[in-house]
């Protein structure tokens, strides 16, 4: 068994009277690739927020390759952002920047190695190389995304963390991304935590799945363990119904 990479242990974090995570536990092997469902609003985000530090859990502890990362700030912080690469669900590009600028940001090469950096990852996410003077502004909602991708494997970190990779895109491109994060994962040996509503990519990019469900991982299992689970929430989730115990909030809740 190979070693933890990242590990939440009775993580709680809440927005007022909101709780979004309620002791959430999870361990996330170095060298795999896991992918975490959820409905909408379920934390997803929030927990991988959490993970990276921009939001602070009021309990519990995230170990990142054995450093804590619930309040650490200077050299510690640094150390762990320089580890992972990240997608963001918005892909979050700098406006004022061209594509180039917003892929090699925070790298520092000479002026020709980051060009053909530009280009190789470019290329890698399908985009052409004359994308690479464009500005955000220009660039369509699904390139937006991959120029998004670039930009988190640019430096090759040890960890990968992609929010919802495939949402508009179109299925081949879909099925690019699906590739690239694999093999991310088995040629770079990147651990890749991935948040998906998309169960065909998945099934594809997936070591294992995880489920969270108010707060909680309450499912985790391989791809060949999700087909045959019998768990009424995970089985609702995979067949996309609207009828079972996964209750959509109400008005008063939400
Ligand atoms: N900074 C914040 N302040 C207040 N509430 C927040 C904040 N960030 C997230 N939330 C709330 O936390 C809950 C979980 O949000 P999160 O973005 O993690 O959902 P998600 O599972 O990623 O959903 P989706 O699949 O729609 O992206 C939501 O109710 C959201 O409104
Ligand atoms: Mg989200």
């Amino acid at each position: 068994m190979s070693k933890v990479k990242i590990s939440l242990h009775n993580v709680c974090k809440a927005f007022g009277p909101k709780v979004v995570l309620d002791d959430c536990n999870l361990d996330i092997y170095e060298g795999e690739s896991l992918v975490i469902l959820g409905a909408s609003g379920s934390g997803k985000s929030v927990m991988l927020k959490c993970i990276l530090g921009l939001i602070t859990p009021e309990q519990g502890s995230i170990l990142v390759d054995g450093l804590e990362s619930v309040h650490a700030n200077g050299s510690t912080r640094v150390q762990i952002i320089r580890k992972i690469g990240m997608l963001f669900q918005g892909a979050a590009l700098f406006d004022s920047m061209n594509v180039a600028d917003n892929i090699v940001f925070g790298l520092k090469r000479d002026k020709t190695t980051l060009m053909q950096l530009v280009y190789d990852k470019l290329a890698q996410v399908g985009l052409t190389k004359d994308v690479a003077n464009l500005f955000p502004s220009d660039l369509s909602g699904g390139m937006q995304k991959r120029v998004g991708l670039a930009r988190a494997i640019a430096s090759r970190p040890e960890i990968l963390f992609f929010d919802e990779p495939t949402t508009g895109l179109d299925p081949i491109m879909s099925d690019v991304i699906n590739k690239l994060i694999v093999s991310c994962v088995k040629n770079i040996g990147a651990t890749a935590l991935t948040i998906t509503h998309d169960i065909a990519s998945a099934r594809k990019i997936a070591d294992r799945i995880a489920m969270l469900y108010q707060g909680k991982i309450i499912w985790i299992g391989t791809v060949k363990e999700l087909d045959k689970t019998d768990n009424p929430y995970v089985r609702q989730f995979i067949q996309g119904s609207s009828e079972g115990p996964i209750k959509l909030p109400t008005i008063e809740e939400s």
